[in-house]
């Protein structure tokens, strides 16, 4: 009695500890039943590779996580749509273009690549024009955004420069729709050279005197062989950073895997 009581009890011991690895090696090695599309913003730019710049400008102003959570939120039933500039956009703006921002002035540069609204290739086609972002105000050498479309071409303009979108969405969710555009869109509120204010306004002018259109304007001309080694190598270091970022987090999960099977 008291052994049969002692071998179903060892039993069932075996049959739990087995049954702990196997699901354990189940986790390990399969994904799931459905694997789940990316949902975050960082995560279909990271798969989409070559947009580094942009998704550190992203969560360096938190605007990543403004995202993610405006998503969630039910005040942001339309959906999102984000215009992505690639990293050789950022590469071909002149030296020195961000650096210059203060971390507002940073985040309205993002924000002026999201719209609040999940605008599906045919929708592109017939907004109406300036497009309203999420940097807000769209008046005269404010945050306006126009879009225009052929059929074939959508083309961006901020009035500081002319960029085209790629029809095809680099993702294109129930609420989200990510574009990759050629260019970095400059708003003209921080990059437009000042519009004459219809009264006087003092603490606007002094902001403005900051901006630096000339460098702005130039910027074909500042894709010189000097001018994009620079930016190049920077954005080198830029990927190395996010390089040793991604082998350090290999190494913790590694080491988290060692630990699980060690148990
Ligand atoms: C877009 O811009 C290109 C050149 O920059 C021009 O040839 C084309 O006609 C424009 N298309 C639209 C729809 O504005
Ligand atoms: C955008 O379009 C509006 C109306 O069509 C126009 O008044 C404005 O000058 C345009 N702005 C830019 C930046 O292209
Ligand atoms: C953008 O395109 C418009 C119309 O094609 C043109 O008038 C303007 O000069 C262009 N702006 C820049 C910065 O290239």
């Amino acid at each position: 009695m008291a052994s049969r009581l002692a071998s179903a009890l060892l039993l069932g011991v075996l049959i739990v500890s087995s049954a702990v690895p196997r699901a354990r090696g189940q986790a390990a090695s399969a994904p799931g039943p459905a694997p789940a599309a990316p949902k975050t913003i960082t995560a279909i730019l990271s798969k989409a590779g070559q947009f580094t710049k942009f998704i550190q400008l992203l969560q360096s102003t938190r605007e990543a996580e403004q995202i993610t959570n405006q998503l969630k939120g039910k005040s942001s039933s339309g959906g999102l749509t984000v215009f992505a500039p690639p990293d050789s956009a950022f590469s071909a703006l002149p030296k020195g273009t961000l650096n210059s921002l203060s971390d507002q002035q940073k985040t309205s540069l993002v924000q002026f690549h999201v719209v609040s609204a999940a605008l599906g290739a045919a929708q592109l086609e017939t907004v109406s024009n300036p497009l309203r972002t999420q940097a807000g105000d769209t008046g005269r050498g404010k945050y306006p955004l126009n879009l225009t479309a052929d059929g074939t071409n959508v083309n961006v303009s901020t009035g500081v420069v002319n960029a085209t979108l790629d029809g095809t969405p680099l993702y294109a969710g129930d609420r989200l729709v990510v574009y990759q555009v050629s260019k970095v869109l400059l708003p003209w509120a921080l990059y437009g050279p000042p519009v004459p204010a219809p009264a006087p306004a003092p603490a606007e002018s002094k902001k403005k005197k900051k901006a630096t259109p000339d460098a702005v304007a130039d910027a074909p001309a500042a894709e010189t062989a000097a001018g994009t080694t620079t930016t190049a190598s920077a954005a080198t270091r830029a990927r190395g950073g996010v390089g040793a970022a991604v082998a350090s987090s290999c190494v913790a999960v590694a080491a988290v895997a060692a630990l699980w099977w060690a148990i």
